[in-house]
């Protein structure tokens, strides 16, 4: 079964214990959740009964914070978390509707290790995985990797595009129903029907083939998360979801024009490419409930894990010296994520920020939109976004874990579902079917 009407693709973005800077504190929350199963498990049940696509994990190969020194690291909360494509893996054997997206770097993997981990993971949840495709962006990562620092923005993207050239023709080693395991004529496989892909690339060698059938979804989905120019071209040419960080519906309405009219000028369908935002959300049965939540979570913000979040958020810039009460300094040029900087500090200059308020401001949704208030207001505002063109869905970023979770999947779906904006069932059992999005034709 595939989707009819339009409705809103829903991500849930589960990092253990929340979005908010300060989740860990609170006194609610679970701060070890990150290295529980049983706490994911039942994330993934409140994101499935809240009929989410998926839920989504992001990730580094390392710890990614520009910390200075233990001190400052060890009042961070979010410091060690399960490998996202094991955690899935596990969870895939819990679930039977929600996609399972995780994020893994073209930077620090071998796409033949990608390939044939993603649709393992495409196997064991019989349709529902995705990969989240990020090039990395910070040198703490690059030091886990014999380097001293990240290669240049411009040549991670051209890794990663090479990278995507061979994941996706491994995953075509073998067409559909390349495997008959006839035991009478003794054969495993119909040859015509294996095919080996033998790249040749500035970077990548790779015979093939993959050790793996084709998976239930043909390919698993594309997810990306990268918003400069290369990012989007990026996105054009390979996301079937896009991950993105907007503030304003304007700015949103223009990022998504522009990445779908990419995905039109590479030949693709617009409609086959999902953008959604991040939204970080605070959820209250009542306007002023969801206020006390959130100035809760700000009073637990520890100024130096403020500091540092902001000048990883920026792309590693050192901000010390800088009076916390004065203005953000210029912008150094940087080899990590341009545009992420590039829209924190533009909320910083409209907004007449410090650096303190800046930090405070983005405690929360690290520069994503952030969305306050009862089922009511938080559903007018997906709406206004969703039907004015500047977004599929939206990738939901709860406050903390799991009681945002909760809220939303209890308070704001049904919501959205009064006013027809999502489902109240799911469509299909494959992420894809349940995206609208088609199955890949075998390239051969
Ligand atoms: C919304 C968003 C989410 C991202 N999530 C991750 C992540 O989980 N892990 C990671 O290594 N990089 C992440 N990145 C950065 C990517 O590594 C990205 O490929 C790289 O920094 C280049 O981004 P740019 O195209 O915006 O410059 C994210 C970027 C954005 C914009």
């Amino acid at each position: 079964m595939t989707k009819k009407n339009r409705t809103m693709a829903l991500g849930a973005f589960l990092p253990a214990p929340g979005h908010h800077l300060a989740a860990w504190r609170h006194p609610e929350s679970h701060p070890q959740g990150g290295l529980e199963f049983d706490y994911y498990r039942r994330l993934a049940l409140a994101a499935e009964r809240g009929m989410f696509d998926l839920m989504f994990l992001s990730d580094g190969a390392g710890v990614r914070t520009a910390y200075k020194d233990a001190d400052e690291l060890s009042r961070q909360g979010r410091m060690v978390h399960f490998e996202p494509i094991t955690l899935l893996s596990a969870l895939a054997t819990h679930t039977s509707h929600l996609g399972l997206v995780a994020t893994a770097s073209t930077s620090y993997n071998e796409p033949f290790n990608i390939a044939r981990k993603f649709s393992s993971l495409d196997f064991l949840s019989n349709g529902r995985a995705g990969w989240n495709v990020v090039t990395s962006a910070t040198d703490a990562e690059a030091k886990n990797f014999n380097l001293e620092r990240q290669a240049p923005h411009a040549d991670r993207y051209a890794r990663a595009r090479e990278f995507m050239e061979v994941v996706t023709g491994l995953w075509d080693s073998w067409e559909d129903d390349a495997f008959q395991f006839d035991k009478d004529s003794g054969r495993f496989f119909d040859p015509e029907k294996l095919h080996i892909l033998n790249h040749q690339g500035e970077h990548f060698q790779v015979r093939g083939p993959l050790n793996l059938a084709r998976s239930p979804q043909g390919q698993p989905v594309i997810v990306q998360a990268g918003s400069s120019p290369d990012g989007k071209d990026f996105a054009a040419h390979w996301a079937e979801v896009v991950f993105t960080v907007q503030q304003n519906l304007e700015a949103a309405q223009e990022f998504y024009r522009d990445v779908k009219q990419r995905a039109q000028d590479a030949g693709r369908e617009p409609d086959q490419l999902k953008v959604l935002p991040g939204v970080f959300t605070v959820v209250g049965e009542t306007h002023d409930e969801a206020e006390e939540k959130y100035q809760q979570l700000q009073s637990l913000v520890d100024p130096v894990v403020g500091l540092g979040m902001l000048s990883y958020q920026l792309g590693m810039v050192d901000l010390t010296g800088h009076d916390l009460d004065g203005p953000l300094p210029e912008m150094p040029a940087i080899e990590g994520s341009t545009g992420k900087q590039n829209v924190i500090v533009q909320h910083a200059r409209e907004n007449n920020l410090t650096i303190r308020e800046l930090y405070l401001s983005i405690a929360a949704g690290r520069g994503h939109r952030f969305l306050l208030g009862t089922p009511v207001e938080i559903a007018d505002q997906l709406e206004e976004w969703f039907v004015a063109g500047a977004a599929d869905g939206f990738n939901v970023m709860p406050d903390m874990l799991p009681r945002g979770l909760d809220d939303f999947a209890d308070l704001v779906v049904p919501e959205l579902q009064r006013r027809g904006l999502v489902r109240t069932a799911y469509e299909g059992t494959t992420l894809r079917e349940n995206l609208g999005l088609h199955r890949p034709a075998h390239r051969h």
